[in-house]
Order: structure tokens, then C-alpha cells, then sequence
């Protein structure tokens, strides 16, 4: 696909001018498509480190690496995982599961070995900073999968029941599941398609924040772009992108478990103050 294919694809809109910096690295994330039908190959222990080197190239924040990951094979764990996850069919059938951690329990030990004190580890700063560092080294590591010829789907859904996939993968205290990876290799009977994104006008703001009023136009063109986006996948989605969206923020039970989220991180031994 040539760079003026991807920019249209990525953004459901056939009229952009064309792209004058273009990259092979721009060309690949802008090929990526969450992927939720897989064929049973294994992910192949040289691509996992692989793909956990490019994880740990990630910048993180103070060079505190507070997160790690958990490769779950194993297909009864995966199976459990995805019963967490609102039973969501990809998790249990995606040969791997990334389950990516925030991870302050490694800082805890290394102060408490060395006698020095950790209150810090209590404040919601601690948490928000490992919840970041965990993001930023599992979206390299989807980019590292895809570059491999692999696929992959984020799994949020994994924060609906915190406290059971702690208890699925031995968590000590002080670590979160943030969300699953699925990897695989995708099945080319049913392959994914590049969902649009909104216009950059929208996202892209020059130096100050433009109203959100001002932002409706381009907003009014994505919900365009997505209903032929949905159109053309054959999808049955009641009403546009906004109002599909907007359902999922309708109230905390549209949270799916989620709601709750503050409890089980204190359950889990975040202090969040
Ligand atoms: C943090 C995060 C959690 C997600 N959780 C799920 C999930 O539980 N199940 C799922 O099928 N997709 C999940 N997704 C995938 C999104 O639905 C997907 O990225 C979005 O619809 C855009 O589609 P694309 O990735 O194909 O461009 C998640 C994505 C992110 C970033």
C-alpha cells in the first residue's frame, strides 16, 4: 500500500493532500489494526523477546521501569483471563496473552532491602506514573509484534475483575493488571480492517486548546467516515460513533465492573492519595 493509501485509510477520507514526510516506521503504525481472529502458531519464544526488548526500549519515567509483563500461554489461564474480561472469545483463543502490569512492588522490595523508606509509593502520582510506563512499553511492544509479521488487540477488559487476575497470576501486592495483549498470528479468512481516526483538526491543537464547539465540524465528518467504515465491514452499529460512544461514559455501570476501580486498587496495596 503506497503512503497516500495508508493516510486515506487511517482517516476514512479520500481528499487529504498528499503526505510529504513519510518514514517506514510512519508507514507501519499507521498499517496497525487490532486483530481479534487468530490461527492456534505459537508466538515463538525468540519473537517474545524480541518483543519484550522493544518493550524495554520504551522511555520510562526516572528510569524507574515500575511495570512487567506476563506471558500466558497457557490455554485454561487464558480461558480464566477471558472470563475476566466479560468472556471476550479472542482472549481465550489467541495463542498469547501480554498481560501488561504496573508494577510497584520491585521498588517496594528494593527500598525495604535497603532499609530506606517508600512512603512515596502511597500517593496516586506512583500509580498514574507505572500505569504509564506500563502503556508506553506495551504500544511499543504491539508495534515490535506487527513489525514481526504478528497481531494483536489491547484487552481492557481486564480491569472488570482486578482482584480475580491478580489472584489468576500470583500479583503481590502493589501490582496492577492495566490491561491483556492478545498475540497471534491473524487469520487471513477474517482479516481486520485500519479503522479510521478522527480528523487531525480535531485532535491537533496550535498553541492554545480550540473550543470544543469548533471541533463539531470535524466531528461531524468522522461520524460520516465511521458509518461507511461500518457500512463496508457490514457491521450492525446502532446510531453514530458519538452516540455509541457517549453510551460507554452513560454511568458507572457502563463501566462493566469498572466503576469500582478505586476500591480494588486498594484492595490491590495502591495507597492513591
Ligand atoms: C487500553 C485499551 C484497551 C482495549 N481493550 C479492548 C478489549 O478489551 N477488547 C477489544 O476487543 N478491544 C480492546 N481494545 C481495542 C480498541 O477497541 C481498538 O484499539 C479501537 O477500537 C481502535 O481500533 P484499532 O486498534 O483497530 O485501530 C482496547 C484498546 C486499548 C488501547
Amino acid at each position: 500500500m503506497n503512503a497516500q493509501a495508508r493516510l486515506n485509510a487511517r482517516y476514512g477520507n479520500d481528499t487529504l493532500p498528499a503526505p510529504a514526510a513519510w518514514t517506514p516506521v510512519i508507514d507501519h503504525l499507521l498499517g496497525h489494526r487490532s486483530v481479534r481472529h487468530y490461527l492456534p502458531d505459537a508466538v515463538s519464544n525468540e519473537q517474545l523477546a524480541a518483543i519484550v526488548a522493544a518493550a524495554q526500549s520504551a522511555a520510562t519515567s526516572s528510569n524507574l521501569q515500575t511495570w512487567s509483563v506476563i506471558a500466558v500461554r497457557d490455554a485454561g489461564t487464558r480461558a480464566a483471563l477471558a472470563e475476566c474480561a466479560g468472556g471476550q472469545a479472542h482472549v481465550r483463543e489467541a495463542p498469547l496473552q501480554l498481560v501488561w502490569l504496573a508494577d510497584l512492588a520491585r521498588l517496594a522490595h528494593i527500598a525495604d532491602r535497603a532499609g530506606r523508606p517508600r512512603e512515596g509509593l502511597e500517593y496516586l502520582e506512583m500509580f498514574v506514573l507505572a500505569a504509564i510506563d506500563a502503556a508506553l512499553a506495551a504500544q511499543n511492544a504491539l508495534a515490535a509484534a506487527e513489525s514481526l509479521g504478528l497481531a494483536g488487540c489491547y484487552i481492557g477488559g481486564l480491569r472488570n475483575q482486578p482482584e480475580r487476575v491478580a489472584e489468576l497470576l500470583g500479583l503481590p501486592p502493589r501490582v496492577f493488571a492495566v490491561f491483556g495483549m492478545t498475540l497471534g498470528s491473524e487469520d487471513p479468512a477474517r482479516p481486520a480492517a485500519v479503522k479510521p481516526r478522527l480528523p487531525q483538526e480535531v485532535v491537533l491543537h496550535q498553541e492554545r486548546y480550540r473550543p470544543v464547539a469548533e471541533q463539531q465540524p470535524g466531528i461531524d465528518a468522522y461520524d460520516a467516515a465511521m458509518a461507511a467504515f461500518y457500512a463496508a465491514q457490514g457491521m450492525n452499529v446502532h446510531g453514530t460513533w458519538g452516540v455509541h460512544s457517549v453510551k460507554r461514559v452513560a454511568d458507572g455501570q457502563a463501566l462493566t465492573g469498572r466503576d469500582r476501580l478505586a476500591e480494588a486498587l486498594h484492595a490491590l496495596g495502591f495507597g492513591l492519595r
